[in-house]
């Protein structure tokens, strides 16, 4: 047993989605989490400003003695797991492509769509990770840089953001043909609904969820699973923006958790 938190982060809101999935499933869990809302989004930034505010951000969570680290942001996923494990060593840290991969590859899907951030897409990680375990896997990428600052200025629930779904998508779906789409982005599966009402035929696979079956089996073999009934969630946030506070609230109605301010600039 092992009642330290998880931390995880993102660069802003996103993934809340992810500590969402720990909750339904280990709800013992305690989560610390940090959300980089002042410098959101990441997705158009250099591999090099990805790094950096990442490992800014891992130093801290360590710092705040957790047992495992999740890295619930592809976009930091794709340019610096790497180098934050080899920081790191002793720290389970988990991305969150590896575990949505693996789940696509497993349930035999031929066509895959990946739904990203530029950054993600250009670094083609989900393309080279597919291929690797299943060469004939057919893959298209779409960068959709305007969803999560969206997303982030709370236009989730509105027409601008079925629009801009629909100006990203519909050619994309019509020339491709996907089958299946991954939500290569945590910030997504806030508007999966918008994906689903225009493209029903295409399953949904989000990066925010898979990542936390693996966590829980990683947990369960190390015999590292917390048995907390009065676990008190802590949020911080780089800047405290009102949507920020909103969305926790919304996702964790009735549990108890905090949120605070954080800066990491040196
Ligand atoms: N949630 C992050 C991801 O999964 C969003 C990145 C961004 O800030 O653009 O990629």
């Amino acid at each position: 047993m092992d009642n330290r938190p998880i931390g995880f982060f993102d660069s802003g809101l996103g993934g809340l989605t992810s500590v969402y999935e720990l909750h339904k499933m280990l709800p013992e869990e305690k989560v610390i989490y940090y959300g980089d809302t002042a410098r959101t989004p990441y997705g158009s930034k250099s591999p090099e400003t990805i790094k950096k505010f990442a490992t800014q951000i891992v130093d801290y969570l360590v710092s705040k003695d957790t047992k495992m680290i999740i890295i619930a942001c592809n976009t930091v996923t794709s340019w610096a797991l790497d180098s934050l494990r080899e920081r790191y060593p002793d720290m389970p840290i988990l991305g969150v492509i590896g575990p949505t991969v693996r789940k696509v590859v497993n349930d035999g899907c031929t066509k895959v769509g990946v739904l990203a951030t530029k950054a993600t897409v250009n670094s083609d990680v989900y393309g080279k990770s597919l291929k690797a375990l299943d060469p004939d896997i057919e893959v298209h990428s779409l960068a959709c840089p305007a969803i999560v600052p969206l997303i982030e200025e709370g236009f989730t629930d509105t027409e601008i953001m079925d629009l801009t779904v629909r100006h990203y998508m519909d050619d994309f779906v019509e020339k491709t043909d996907v089958h299946d789409l991954i939500l290569g982005c945590t910030h997504y599966p806030l508007i999966a609904k918008h994906i689903r009402k225009h493209y029903p035929h295409i399953r949904l696979y989000s990066s925010s969820a898979e990542v936390i079956g693996e966590a829980a089996e990683l947990l369960r073999e190390k015999d590292m699973l917390a048995h907390d009934s009065d676990r008190q969630d802590r949020y911080y946030a780089s800047d405290l923006s009102e949507n920020f506070i909103s969305m926790t609230d919304l996702l964790f109605a009735g549990t108890d958790f905090r949120v605070k301010l954080k800066s990491l600039d040196e």
